[in-house]
């Protein structure tokens, strides 16, 4: 018996689900891109239920677990500093379990932050989440969040069935800058799924939940779970009108476990502003972006000269040679240029400096991931040799102190790993400065086989448990997930 066994053979492999072997036709973007609805009040509830979605462009919508009615949910757009309090109502049936929602890039107490088995939604229940927007008493970046459902061992299941929403953090300083804005700033969120011949999802997730897996003798269906179809806003192939002008796209890869490179037809590059965490020192031109799980960029997209003309955002093939980080070619959206723009946007040289933060020399933490061999039992994913286990924590961490960790992946398929709770310096990569669009501030790094990422952060404001993972979910859910507690000075004192 064993748990979360992965045969040789499957390591690294992309389990496609529903319609193996269908050659990708090149799609014909018969429908106009929607855009989430946008709630912007202190006090925001949301109820959790069944919804019909239309995702293709024929035949029947599709039935999915959704935040408020869509998928994606609502984009919750919030001035920073200014507090939020977002209510969710579980009102899924009774058999989808618990629930807990994980405010992706944010920074609030342990009680907020969505664990994995603690302060559930029960059926019927909800729970309000308070999100001050505030960090060390001055307001936090502006920035592009998401938020997701994070229930321990079915957060896969859960977010394949539509459990995920954007989250956009504003700054009246960042307003200044003058960068595209209104209806030329679109957020997309990007994630794969596969559906059946009715336009239903597929089930990649059937018999025992994976909390099961974690104490029986089963071995998951899937470890990394891929969808033959890509969608946008929660449609397939859909198109957007453009003007000749200055757009900015958010984008963000919330697939389970693709990674996307992205690139733009005609050869035009992107103009890379930001991360998901905030605005970069300065713009970084990009003819292809790769995004994994989780992963965002914040871009401009300079449609000047293009007009009556059709440019597709695609994805790109791409094989380096190592199991688990090829992506594939996909047309994923069309922009049709029409009209004229009046705009007066700009994109400037210097954006934001990533903040001053003395970076301590010693790594007082090495997270290593891997895949870790326990005899009869099997192996599984680990961190440090260990799975998940919600009752340890695997390092404690003084409040207000500023801490290198290093992220090392020893496995042999590529990972993307997540810390929560701060915003990260990425010091170096493979002992390296790393390249210009890591020199913001991060949330979610890539990593490849053998590589090692140093990140440093200050922890404040908030005591207590959080998470570090990977954001293949099939991973976390398979037990590549650990915690930290942030401790207050007495208590680290104590404990040592
Ligand atoms: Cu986006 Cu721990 O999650
Ligand atoms: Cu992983």
């Amino acid at each position: 018996s064993f748990y979360c066994s992965l045969h040789p053979s499957m390591r690294g492999t992309l389990l496609v689900t529903g319609e193996p072997g269908a050659a990708p036709k090149p799609p014909r973007f018969e429908q106009a891109l929607r855009v989430p609805p946008v709630l912007s009040g202190s006090n925001i509830t949301i109820d959790i239920r069944k919804a019909s979605v239309k995702v293709m462009p024929h035949g029947p919508w599709t039935r999915m677990w959704t935040y408020g009615g869509t998928y994606p949910g609502p984009t919750i757009k919030r001035p920073t500093g200014a507090a939020t309090r977002v209510t969710f109502v579980n009102d899924l049936p009774t058999s989808a379990g618990g629930l807990t929602v994980h405010q992706h890039g944010g920074h609030h107490s342990s009680a907020d932050d969505g664990q994995p088995s603690r302060y559930l939604i029960r059926a019927g229940a909800r729970r309000t989440y308070t999100y001050p927007l505030v960090d060390a008493g001055r307001p936090e970046r502006a920035s592009f969040r998401f938020y997701h459902d994070h229930r321990m061992g079915v957060t896969a299941r859960n977010n394949w069935r539509g459990l995920q929403g954007m989250f956009l953090v504003t700054d009246p300083r960042e307003d200044r800058l003058r960068l595209p804005h209104g209806a030329y700033d679109v957020p997309l969120l990007v994630a794969d799924r596969s559906l059946t011949t009715r336009n239903q999802l597929t089930d990649p997730f059937p018999g025992p939940d994976m909390r099961d897996w974690m104490t029986g003798p089963h071995a998951p269906p899937n470890d990394a779970t891929v969808g033959t179809k890509i969608l946008v806003n929660g449609q397939f192939a859909p198109y957007l009108r453009v003007k000749p002008g200055r757009y900015r796209l958010r984008i963000l890869n919330a697939s389970l476990s693709s990674a996307y490179d992205f690139a733009l037809s005609d050869g035009r590059p992107f103009v890379q502003v930001g991360t998901g965490s905030g605005l970069l020192p300065h713009p970084v031109v990009r003819q292809d972006i790769l995004l994994g799980p989780a992963q965002r960029a914040d871009v401009v997209v300079d449609f000047r000269g293009r007009r009556d003309q059709n440019v597709i955002l695609d994805t790109v093939p791409r094989s380096d040679g190592v199991a688990g980080t090829g992506t594939r070619s996909a047309a994923v959206m069309q922009f049709r240029v029409r009209g004229h723009a009046h705009q007066r946007s700009h994109v400037p040289d210097r954006l934001r400096p990533a903040p001053r933060l003395p970076v301590p020399g010693k790594v007082a933490m090495t997270w290593t991931f891997d895949l870790t061999d326990h005899g009869d039992h099997g192996s599984f994913w680990s961190i440090n040799g260990k799975k998940f286990d919600p009752q340890r924590v695997d390092h404690r961490v003084t409040l207000g102190s500023i801490e290198r960790w290093r992220l090392r992946n020893a496995s042999d398929v590529t990972h993307y790993i997540h810390l929560h709770e701060e915003q990260w310096l990425t010091v170096s990569r493979d002992g390296r400065r790393p390249p210009p669009w890591e020199r913001g501030l991060e949330d979610t790094w890539r990593l490849d086989p053998g590589e090692y990422v140093d990140v440093a952060a200050r922890f404040t404001d908030y005591p207590g448990v959080f998470m570090l993972h990977c954001h293949m979910l099939d991973h976390e859910d398979h037990g590549m997930m650990a915690q930290f507690e942030v401790v207050t000075p007495t208590r680290a004192y104590r404990s040592d």
